[in-house]
């Protein structure tokens, strides 16, 4: 089970340094994965305030190229340097407010992997595709053209876009269904399992529901990981799911 916290571009070093209190005073369980991506300034920082808890970081984006003339860009060798374990790709808001096409994820994530980088690969459709009925394709083509060649270290986000932020989420068959869709895609394409995670406004009140929809693996969770209180509430409730079993 895995939960991961996408800041994006938010919380600043005081902030960063506030939430670290209440994570150093709370007990973790060695059954839940918890990885946060703060902004890319504070990797260092935040790594360096939870250093003794079982909790890691994260990149929220990396390039394909490893060094170069590629202002603004990070590579993802800096990344593992800097103490990430994981880096997310293709996340809807790179692929739309910067152009990211599933060629250039796909050159990302590998050239992440290759760097001893987890990549969590976001893939989710749009409202229309939604509302025509045509998510499993839309998501399919996305796997089918950014799926990197190497397996091992990588994980799925299935986030669609219509839900990232507006506290709207699929129905549970909805979900059941996609994660289904996408394991099932995807071992038939490379013999391999993989996990999948569900992102797209997960908060303290609607994780039970979807931590009990088979398939789902973990959540990514945007706006509720802002809050420490919320973000430990959805981590303790992954904890009691396990519990049950
Ligand atoms: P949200 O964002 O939880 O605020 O909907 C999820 C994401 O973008 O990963």
């Amino acid at each position: 089970m895995f939960v991961a916290a996408n800041w994006k571009m938010n919380l600043d070093k005081n902030s960063i340094f506030e939430f670290s209190k209440h994570l150093n005073n709370f007990k973790f369980s060695s059954k839940v994965e918890a990885c946060i991506f703060p902004p890319m300034t504070y990797i260092d920082y935040l790594n360096s305030l939870i250093s003794k808890l079982p909790i890691s970081v994260g990149g929220q984006n990396c390039h394909y190229k490893k060094s170069g003339a590629y202002t603004g860009e990070v590579s993802p060798l800096f990344l593992k340097d800097t103490g990430c374990k994981y880096v997310i790709i293709g996340h809807s808001e790179r692929r739309i407010l910067n152009n990211e096409i599933n060629d250039e994820i796909k050159l990302r994530a590998q050239s992440a992997i290759n760097s001893n980088l987890k990549v969590i690969l976001c893939v989710g459709e749009n409202l229309i595709d939604h509302q025509k009925g045509s998510a499993f394709k839309f998501v399919e083509k996305q796997l089918l053209e950014s799926l990197p060649d190497n397996f091992e270290n990588l994980l799925i986000a299935y986030e669609p876009i219509w839900s990232i932020g507006t506290g709207k989420i699929p129905s549970v068959n909805v979900i059941e269904e996609m994660h289904q869709h996408i394991k099932k895609f995807i071992s038939k394409k490379t013999n391999k399992k993989v996990k999948v995670l569900y992102g797209g406004s997960v908060n303290p009140e609607n994780i039970n529901n979807i931590l009990n929809i088979v398939n789902v693996d973990g959540v990514l969770v945007g706006g509720s990981s802002l809050n420490v209180k919320d973000f430990l509430a959805i981590y303790s409730a992954a904890v009691k799911h396990l519990d049950k079993f």
